[in-house]
């Protein structure tokens, strides 16, 4: 299989974290009762699906690459995917999803930011495309994530029983 440079690399393990937020957002759309954040978090499920698709389209285009970069994301989303299982067990609620999600979306923030950043040598200008569009998206996701568990935050009866 092709070695993977750097660049290459980072840009799988994005695709692969906006494929295990997929399943995160909707396993902790199941746990949320309140419709405002329910649909924002669909509507963070649809740019993370928009995200992957994006990245595997534009690996399709690095000669001989695409298999290794698939193969580079399935691990990530592996990896991902535990640390989501781990962190939310069967006692989870809504505030503990959207926990988790503030560090996963602080995480596809970062990574991107990384891909952007090496790009800066390559000046691939798909990769920056997909970088600077990534970028956006992502920031808003962070920022929505902590905007919704605060909101949850603030409904929950902070001298009641955990
Ligand atoms: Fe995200």
């Amino acid at each position: 299989m092709a070695e993977l440079t750097q660049l290459e690399s980072k840009l799988a393990e994005v695709i692969g974290l906006a494929q295990a937020a997929q399943d995160t957002t909707r396993k902790v759309i199941k746990l949320v009762d309140d419709d405002e954040v329910a649909a924002i978090l669909k509507r963070m499920r649809a740019e993370s699906k928009e995200t992957a698709d994006r990245g595997l389209a534009l690996a399709g285009n690095l000669d001989g690459k695409k298999t290794a970069v698939q193969k580079k994301a399935r691990e990530t989303k592996a990896e991902a995917t535990e640390m989501m299982q781990t962190y939310l067990g069967d006692d989870a609620d809504a505030l503990d999803g959207l926990e988790f999600m503030i560090m996963a979306e602080a995480g596809e923030l970062g990574h991107v930011e990384i891909v952007s950043k090496m790009n800066e040598q390559v000046r691939d200008k798909e990769i920056a495309k997909l970088a600077k569009w990534a970028l956006d998206v992502q920031s808003r996701h962070f920022e929505q994530t902590r905007q919704a568990a605060l909101k949850l935050a603030a409904q929950e009866d902070a001298t009641g029983p955990e």
